[in-house]
């Protein structure tokens, strides 16, 4: 097969180039001996691209009989780790939420210089669209975050799928997080048959939507944020829905009142949804579930909280959890409380 032998000290700098411009076979090994490096070519390499190269090094394409490797790269690990540190990479690993053709990583600092590399990496390695990485924390009313470009296609918006249904959303003007597709789903299967349902905070109308997919209620989603009232409302077209979301662009202090009492309220925003709880509390029905949600490093605390919060009225705790880790020693933890 056609490959390049190169003199060894020049072979790492050939052997970079390759792998970048995706010419080298992994399938087959890069061989040595005492003076020179051999590299297998890819079978249909771009001869445009392999003329520049051996221009640069001075070297010429021959036939080489190369051996098969024993392994292809296969994680992220293989394509980065000339660059980068295993730990590092594990971390930026542990880091990915992919949403849609879209991915989204955090670089630490120390590792800015090297942001290129890592995300072609990644797009070599997740093969989606688009590498982008985590310029801000979430923040602001919206809950949003500015994402900086890295590799493939510059463009935000996309279509995430989860459980059958199609959630359109562009992640940098709207909160979305597809870690949270399990809470969605244990929500989902709390909801009754014909319930009215508020959520307080609903972004794109990723609990609404996955109600109404597979229940007959009614649910009024509120967000104050006008790009995810937007897609809310492309959102209930894209998907076939069994109940009826019914969007609402606004504070949710000035619209509750315009809203009829609720069987349900779910109020995922877990930074501040304490200060909303006694609205909640004072527009659900009797033996009404508050989806409730808080970022919080112990449940007693929370409790605490909302039972002092809904008194006189009575509260039975029907579940409480971990949703997922906010930062070290912090959760986002979910409760299912019913109000007498
Ligand atoms: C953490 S996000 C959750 C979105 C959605 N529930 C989800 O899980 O994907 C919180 C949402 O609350 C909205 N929000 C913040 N304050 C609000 C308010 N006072 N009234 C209505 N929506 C608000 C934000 O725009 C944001 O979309």
């Amino acid at each position: 097969m056609k490959g390049i032998k190169i003199i060894k000290k020049e072979a790492n700098e050939l052997r970079k180039i390759l792998i970048q411009e995706k010419q080298l076979c992994t399938e087959y090994k890069v061989m040595s001996d005492e003076n020179f490096v051999y590299m297998p070519l890819i079978k249909d390499y771009n001869a445009k691209t392999i003329d520049n190269i051996i221009n640069k090094f001075d070297v010429e394409i021959e036939d080489f009989s190369f051996n098969k490797a024993q392994y292809r790269p296969k994680n992220f690990m293989d394509y980065l780790s000339d660059n980068i540190s295993k730990e590092e990479m594990e971390e930026i690993k542990k880091s990915f939420d992919t949403i849609g053709d879209i991915v989204i990583l955090e670089i630490p600092a120390e590792l800015e210089s090297k942001k290129k590399i890592i995300g072609k990496a990644v797009l070599d390695f997740t093969k989606r669209k688009s590498v982008y990485y985590k310029k801000s924390k979430v923040q602001g009313v919206t809950r949003t975050r500015k994402l900086e470009f890295l590799a493939g296609v510059d463009d935000l918006e996309t279509i995430h799928k989860e459980f059958g249904i199609r959630f359109k959303l562009n992640p940098s003007t709207v909160y979305f997080s597809p870690r949270l597709a399990t809470e969605r789903s244990r929500i989902v299967n709390e909801v009754k048959e014909n319930e009215v349902i508020i959520d307080f905070f609903a972004g794109i109308g990723s609990f609404p939507i996955s109600i109404a997919h597979v229940k007959n209620a009614k649910i009024y989603s509120v967000d104050i944020n006008p790009e995810a009232f937007k897609y809310v409302n492309e959102n209930i077209k894209l998907n076939k829905l069994i109940g009826e979301v019914i969007p609402i662009e606004g504070d949710i202090n000035k619209v509750i009142d315009d809203l009829p009492l609720a069987d349900r309220i779910i109020m995922n925003l877990p930074g501040t949804a304490k200060d909303f709880l006694d609205i909640a509390v004072n527009h659900i029905k009797e033996g009404g579930i508050l989806n409730y949600y808080e970022f919080s490093s112990d449940y007693d605390s929370v409790i605490e909280r909302v039972n002092e919060i809904a008194s006189p009225r009575k509260t039975e705790i029907l579940d409480i959890r971990k949703v997922k880790s906010q930062s070290p020693g912090v959760w986002h933890i979910g409760l299912s409380i019913k109000i007498e």
